[in-house]
């Protein structure tokens, strides 16, 4: 059967910490599950990488990682080093946008063991998915500055969105929003005051619900979104949001069921025309880098997500399995800080690796 080649990109800070205990929870998978993956380690997209090259990527990048099924990613970014921009726009952005992985699929749960910082929320209150615009919208390289060094220093960048690429988002929403039990699609947009772009959205998610009848859609504001995510976490089932406001939903959904640091995602290029990256919601958490105390289970959830997307939904089930029977013990000395307990990251990869 087919073999499966996967990059590994550690990049920085914690993203080379918890990379290797993803690597070794999909090892664990693969064997119970017969599935041959092999991977190679790239230490580009690092910002120790662009200190000795003067830049994040070598120049044949694309060539190198298309030879790839796909791309296991921890994150990117050291600030003190490198300013943010200038490491993430030559690495994660570009690799989202030359590979067309338009789809950022970002699942929010609340897992058993796992308590809320929202009162009295249970796991089942909050259990939905973030589908983020990956590739356009307000992360656009159009714009300028004039008047450079004046008074009337002046700075611009524009909100690019495409019908196409609006209706390839939103497509991909609908049909997950169609295989889930509630079948319900909300989405996020500030028609009120950004008066051309989101509009448009607006219209393109009426005219796309023509084709999807069944399926119950809401549209909110993104400022009273963000409350109603606190206040009402069990209203949402499918959130489609721009590029901009899928990224905060994605780190606001996943606080709510306790830590940042369970959250994965998913750079999707559904067509496969390209390879899809695998990396957890999280930073590099330049705060506790280098202490061995990150939570391990976004990245290895990661692992997960990328073995349903290579066809091997048992294995990925297994991997997620295994991440709540852990969690579902709630045992101080295995779960990281973030979770309230002790354990580092190694302990709980270990955990959860031998759970599978
Ligand atoms: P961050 O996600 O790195 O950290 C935010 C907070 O969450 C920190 O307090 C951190 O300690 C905590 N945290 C994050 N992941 C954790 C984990 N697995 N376990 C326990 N705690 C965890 O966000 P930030 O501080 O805004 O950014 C730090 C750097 O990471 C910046 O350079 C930023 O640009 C970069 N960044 C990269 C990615 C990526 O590569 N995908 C994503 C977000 C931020
Ligand atoms: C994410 C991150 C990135 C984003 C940053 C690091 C550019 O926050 O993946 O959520 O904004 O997309
Ligand atoms: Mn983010």
């Amino acid at each position: 059967h087919k073999t499966h080649k996967i990059a590994v990109i550690p990049g920085d800070g914690i993203g080379t910490e918890v990379t290797p205990e993803g690597v070794l929870a999909l090892k664990a998978a693969a064997q119970r599950f017969g599935i041959d993956l092999t991977f190679e380690d790239f230490d580009f997209a690092s910002c120790d990488y662009y200190l000795t090259h003067g830049q994040m990527l070598p120049d044949d990048w694309k060539t190198t990682l298309s030879r790839f099924d796909a791309i296991f990613f921890g994150a990117v970014g050291i600030p003190d080093k490198v300013p943010d921009h200038i490491s993430l726009w030559g690495s994660l952005l570009q690799f989202r946008r030359e590979f067309d992985q338009y789809i950022n699929l970002r699942p929010c749960r609340l897992m058993p063991g796992i308590k809320s910082p929202l009162a009295d929320r249970q796991p089942g209150d909050i259990d939905f998915y973030v589908v983020r615009e990956n590739t356009e919208g307000e992360y656009s390289s159009i714009g300028g500055k004039i008047f450079e060094g004046t008074e009337r220093e002046t700075v611009m960048q524009e909100t690019v969105m495409t019908r196409t690429g609006i209706d390839r988002v939103l497509k991909y929403a609908f049909e997950l929003a169609r295989k889930r039990p509630r079948g319900k699609l909300t989405s996020a947009t500030k028609s009120n005051g950004i008066s051309i772009t989101m509009p448009y959205w607006d219209e393109r998610v009426k005219a796309m619900h023509a084709s999807y009848p069944e399926i119950d859609v809401d549209q909110f504001h993104i400022d009273i979104l963000t409350a109603n995510f606190v206040l009402h976490p069990d209203w949402f089932d499918v959130v489609v949001a721009s590029n901009l406001f899928g990224d905060i939903l994605s780190d606001l959904g996943p606080a709510c069921t306790g830590t940042i640091g369970v959250a994965p995602s998913a750079n999707i290029n559904p067509e496969g025309t390209f390879p899809s990256l695998f990396e957890p919601v999280h930073g590099s958490a330049p705060d506790i880098a280098g202490q061995g105390i990150a939570n391990p289970i976004g990245q290895i959830w990661c692992g997960a997500m990328m073995l349903d997307h290579l066809g091997h939904e048992d294995a990925g089930k297994a991997i997620l399995d295994a991440i709540e029977s852990v969690l579902a013990k709630a045992d101080p000395s295995v779960l990281t800080p973030d979770l309230k307990g002790q354990g580092t990251t190694r302990d709980l990869a270990q955990a959860i690796i031998d759970a599978i």
